[in-house]
């Protein structure tokens, strides 16, 4: 029990790291926060850093939440990992991937603050189901390409995770990954929300006044 804790915490820990903060702060001398829309992600690093940074950011948001998930996995395979019974295995690798995604937009680093989890939660997601993920980001990146709207392209891709967890016959847990990310990315994307009903959400390139 205490291990699969600490697996978890590790989870956070990972996702904690403040990717899109660094950068911003190494490249500009900047705090990402109080830019743009506020998140350390890769799209507002993009809109306030420029297009190298935000790909960058883009890799480390991905890669720290695939290591958060690959570290349950590869715990897994050692011998006394035996003793845990299947089932409590993929609940623990869902459990994990959630603590990633909870600390990429609460970090521990930066006062729980951060970003929006929608990389994180595709890192996951490459790790988790492969063919899912993939599906995912092709939804994304044809809404991208219609609307130029992250945030209305991610949450086309929350959409689509969830017909492909449940469409695929996912493992349960799986699915309730799909589930609970899908909620907290959509929470996460409140302020989003409210603006692209109202048609003042940017589009990419548009410069974007601080959010409140
Ligand atoms: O990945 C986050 C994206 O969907 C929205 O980011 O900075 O436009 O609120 P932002």
């Amino acid at each position: 029990f205490l291990i699969s804790a600490l697996l978890i915490f590790l989870g956070y820990l990972l996702g904690s790291i403040p990717t899109g903060y660094l950068t911003a702060f190494y490249l500009e001398g900047i705090d990402i926060r109080e830019h743009g829309s506020g998140s350390t992600g890769a799209t507002n690093i993009l809109r306030t850093v420029g297009k190298r940074a935000a790909i960058f950011v883009l890799m480390g948001d991905l890669g720290k939440a695939m290591l958060a998930v690959s570290a349950v996995k590869l715990w897994f395979l050692l011998p006394f990992a035996d003793l845990l019974p299947l089932e409590w295995k993929s609940w623990l690798v869902v459990l994990a991937a959630i603590a990633a995604i909870f600390g990429h937009s609460k970090s521990i680093f930066l006062n729980f603050t951060g970003g929006k989890s929608v990389a994180s939660s595709l890192g996951v997601l490459l790790v988790l189901n492969p063919i899912v993920a993939l599906g995912t980001l092709g939804s994304f990146l044809v809404m991208l390409a219609l609307s130029r709207i992250v945030s209305l392209s991610s949450i086309t891709g929350v959409i689509a995770v969830n017909i492909l967890m449940f469409g695929l016959n996912q493992p349960l847990p799986y699915c309730l990954f799909g589930v609970t990310a899908g909620v907290y990315v959509t929470f996460r994307h409140r302020t989003n929300i409210i603006r692209i009903f109202a048609g003042t959400e940017p589009r990419i390139g548009q410069k974007l006044q601080r959010e409140g």
